[in-house]
């Protein structure tokens, strides 16, 4: 093969085609600067589109204890008690749902002090908190005052004397909180079945909503022994982490249920979880650990736990042998909630979901879902060791959390379906998923400083693409030393390279440097190397990858970049050519990568945009699922950027020419749509025939999705639509039809199971008519209507609509009060939502009114979203400048290439 050409980190071209590379030299390949992110932080807020921390720390209105967000390093817990009380009838006077409880928490003072803090939010006490002493000697000084520090969330309480250094003390309180529908704490979820609504009490602690439903030391260091009480009502199931002990049925002669639980291990409060819920559930036993499944009764009754079910033994064997190390629970209960705010939480024993991340219906669910419910079991389950056994010391190494069970969900779904090769989606899912933000100078180190994440929002922030999908090409999965030294209790991320570093020892595997130095260079600073490589010279040399190569990280290196090296066009040209007459003579992910990398390249104007394009011209004889998904997400951002000039038409006429030999190709293999094609992948390229033929105006394809579409119009108890195709044929149903269709589908939604409502939720976001989807966009503000855990994604969903982004943009500045209150604080689901109405951004007005945004709410902030907005901004100057450069010449390339 010929001289040189690019490739980006743990890229294969390279390694398949020169065959030479090993893994650990790409990593050794990503030294580049190091020290970059701790200077990435001073940069005034007026310099957007340069480096931005994630957001700033605002100094604390005083030096007091109880003004500082992390806890002073006096007192450490030792166990819990708690008992707790949710109503799943709301109060006759006040007509709110509530909870209450009773907690004793003991802990050791470890340093001597004349205060309490405990992490409380939004509960109300009902008695005065009373502080005794639990190991002899001495006795424990009287309260002086007591008070809520609303915003940072304590029970603060001030002593007369001071607690005695190792001496153990008991703090009890008795409190209400409300049992809201806000998916956060202790909450409501709320269904309806056989036309009765039935109500749900249940927890999302992570990250800091554990001090919602009782007071507690709320830092995942602060590890300790919970014995848990649930109180609820005959006819009612009571879980949490534990097993639970007899239940005792008299409680004062009241007609309720006392459930207790076996002490848990000694864990973190964010994994806590309380559940009280008329639920079914379908169980077996692996070894000797007992498996449940819960949901809704009608849920369990259609047989829809039951993969889960089957899935999860063979993942949890899996994942035991591959920590070496058992399950330490007895039991590993699983449960799907009606409202859920992420798609499911580790909670240690009793893993929470929504319900089309759990549920399986083979009449309803696609192979996606199916998909998505064996990499989500197998990311929860990998927790249970990762995260659970062992847990972070604080927030800022999340991405050690999040970015390891992202990876190893792969392994595990992949013992669970050998034969779907899921392992290949990691470069499609996650590389390139990550690749398109940490190409930002607004993205963040993988590692944060400690001490630049303290509030909730900040924590709530770390949880993005970045955090979950980079660790995924880093290689840290071997060591299980590791999990050994530090079960039950806290790590950062350099314990793992100092074990890491003993197994490499061990092996004799020579590394060119220690482990720390090449993997800090990872994760402590942001975005990616290029790497560029001769390979007649053997000259390598590197440069950050930048979406916008202009805009300026405000970074010295210490490394200097060394450009000696020249693009070998010969190279692409010979790769073109294989694509063109052969392409089977490069593996199927290789394709998919070689794609990939020309089109990032050229957003770095390391090689033109029209030979980027150049690599799409093959398709046509292109069958396989890797690269057309490669490619189509690529002519994504072709498609935000031209959809409302007119360079739209040359790129639908292109587009539909390319597609047209893969939708026929799928007609014929699936006999003329009647029937799945046989493997994991064609299913989902069959997917992607039909929208592309039908998202470029293919008659015969609209013809197909709209007669289906009015065969169940017209004999609504006869769906015939094949489940792995529903969401596409409602989706392009919708957009050819009106109101009529519109309604219909509205109709069903309102009656549907989760898996098919989803599919019609998204499908509704479809319409061209404009009416529709403003009356749509009010709809997401009406929880009965849409669920509040459904909002923010049914916005973007709008907004992905070429007519609906403009609509979606305004509904949001509109309404941002409102939207920033309820969802502002919450997870990922926020800076999607800014992301996602932004991404066509690419003109000087609109980047007016995003700045405009940014500086309307500088005063309450973005929570966290805050990230999002710089990225928005910055994303926004990136593709002006591109359309700019690019806008005719790739106009003329797909006018031309469109031609027969
Ligand atoms: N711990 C997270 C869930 C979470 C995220 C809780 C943010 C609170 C705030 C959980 O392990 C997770 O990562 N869930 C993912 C699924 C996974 C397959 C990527 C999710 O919810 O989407
Ligand atoms: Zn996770």
């Amino acid at each position: 093969m010929g001289k040189g050409f690019f490739i980006s980190k743990g890229v294969g071209v390279l390694l398949i085609i020169v065959g030479a590379a090993s893994v650990a030299t790409i990593i050794a390949l990503s030294v580049v600067y190091s020290q970059e992110k701790a200077k990435n932080n001073e940069v005034s807020p007026t310099n957007e589109g340069s480096t931005t921390k994630p957001s700033t720390t605002t100094p604390t209105p005083s030096n007091k204890p109880w003004d500082q967000y992390r806890l002073p390093k006096t007192l450490v817990p030792e166990h819990y008690n708690l008992t707790l009380w949710p109503r799943l009838k709301p109060d006759n006077t006040t007509g709110l749902y509530i909870f209450t409880g009773e907690s004793s928490v003991e802990f050791k003072c470890v340093e001597e002090t004349d205060l309490i803090l405990i992490h409380s939010n939004k509960l109300n006490y009902t008695k005065a908190p009373t502080v005794v002493s639990v190991s002899g000697g001495v006795t424990a000084p009287n309260i002086k005052k007591h008070w809520l520090q609303t915003v940072t969330q304590y029970l603060v309480i001030e002593l007369e004397g001071t607690l005695k250094k190792d001496h153990v003390y008991r703090l009890s309180t008795e409190f209400v909180g409300e049992l809201a529908d806000d998916l956060g704490g202790f909450y409501r979820s709320v269904y309806t079945e056989d036309g009765i609504e039935k109500v749900v009490a249940t927890t999302q602690m992570q990250p800091t909503d554990a001090r919602k439903s009782f007071p507690c030391f709320d830092e995942p260091a602060l590890k300790a022994v919970f014995h848990i009480t649930l109180i609820h009502e005959p006819g009612t199931v009571a879980l949490s982490n534990g097993e639970q002990k007899e239940p005792s049925f008299n409680l004062d002669d009241k007609p309720v249920i006392e459930t207790s639980f076996d002490p848990t291990e000694k864990m973190s409060t964010y994994l806590l979880a309380f559940i009280v819920s008329d639920y079914d559930f379908v169980n077996n036993t692996i070894d000797t650990v007992l498996i449940r499944i819960f949901a809704r009764k009608s849920a369990i009754a259609a047989g829809q736990g039951d993969y889960a079910l089957n899935k999860t033994g063979p993942i949890l064997k899996f994942f035991e042998e591959y920590y070496n190390s058992s399950y330490p629970l007895p039991k590993s209960d699983q449960i799907a909630l009606p409202d859920f705010n992420a798609g499911a939480m580790e909670n240690w024993g009793l893993i929470t979901y929504r319900e089309t991340a759990l549920l399986y219906d083979p009449a309803f669910s696609s192979n996606g879902n199916k998909e998505r419910i064996a990499t989500i079991i197998a990311h929860e389950l990998a927790h249970m060791w990762f995260g659970n056994l062992v847990t972070l010391r604080w927030w800022n190494d999340l991405w050690l959390n999040e970015g390891f069970a992202s990876y190893v969900e792969y392994l595990g779904a992949d013992q669970a379906e050998p034969d779907w090769n899921v392992k290949d989606l990691i470069v499609l899912n996650d590389v390139h998923r990550v690749f398109a933000v940490d190409a930002l100078t607004s993205s963040h180190p993988l590692s944060s400083k400690e001490e630049d994440i303290q509030k909730p929002e900040q924590i709530s922030e770390l949880f993005d693409a970045i955090s979950y999908s980079k660790v995924s090409e880093c290689i840290i999965f071997t060591s299980i030393t590791y999990l050994n030294e530090f079960k039950f209790g806290n790590t950062v991320y350099t314990d793992l390279w100092k074990h890491l570093q003993d197994a490499c020892d061990n092996t004799g595997q020579k590394l060119p440097d220690t482990v720390a130095n090449i993997m800090n260079t990872w994760v402590l600073q942001m975005g990616f190397p290029v790497v560029t490589i001769d390979t007649v010279t053997g000259n390598v040399s590197q440069k950050h990858f930048l979406l916008d190569p202009d805009s300026k990280v405000t970074v010295d290196s210490p490394y200097k970049y060394v450009s000696k090296v020249n693009y070998d066009q010969s190279n692409w040209d010979k790769l073109l050519n294989i694509l063109s007459t052969n392409h089977t003579h490069i593996p199927v992910i290789n394709r998919a990568q070689l794609v990939d990398d020309a089109f990032n390249m050229a957003r770095a104007k390391i090689i033109p945009t029209l030979l980027a394009l150049n690599t799409t011209t093959y398709l046509r004889n292109e069958k396989e699922f890797m690269p057309w998904e490669s490619a189509l997400d690529n002519m994504n951002f072709f498609y935000l950027m031209f959809d409302r000039s007119d360079v739209y038409g040359h790129i639908q006429a292109y587009l539909q020419k390319q597609v047209t030999p893969l939708f026929r190709h799928f007609k014929e293999i699936t006999r003329n749509w009647a029937e799945d094609p046989k493997g994991h992948m064609d299913q989902y390229n069959e997917v992607n025939a039909i929208s592309l033929a039908c998202k470029t105006g293919l008659q015969e394809c609209t013809d197909l999705v709209k007669g289906w579409f009015q065969t169940w119009m017209s004999n609504s108890s006869n769906n015939i639509i094949r489940p792995n195709l529903r969401s596409t044929v409602y989706c392009n149903a919708i957009a050819a039809g009106g109101a009529k269709e519109w309604e219909f589908a509205w109709e069903q939604f309102s009656k549907a199971n989760a898996i098919e409502a989803d599919k019609l939720r998204s499908a509704m976001a479809c319409t061209k008519e404009p009416w529709l989807l403003n009356r749509y966009l009010e709809y997401t503000l009406t929880p009965s209507k849409i669920r509040k855990q459904d909002a923010t994604s049914t916005i973007v969903y709008i907004a992905n609509n070429v007519v609906g982004q403009a609509l979606a943009w305004d509904f949001v500045r509109a309404h941002w009060t409102y939207i920033f209150n309820e969802y502002g604080g919450g997870s990922f689901s926020f800076s999607n939502l800014i992301n996602g109405v932004t991404k066509r951004f690419s003109t000087d007005f609109e980047l007016q009114q995003l700045r405009q945004f940014k500086e309307d709410h500088s005063e309450t902030g973005f929570g966290s979203g805050t990230l999002a907005v710089d990225q928005s901004i910055e994303r926004t100057i990136s593709n002006m400048k591109w359309l700019e450069e690019n806008k005719s010449i790739v106009s003329k390339w797909f006018e031309d290439a469109a031609k027969p």
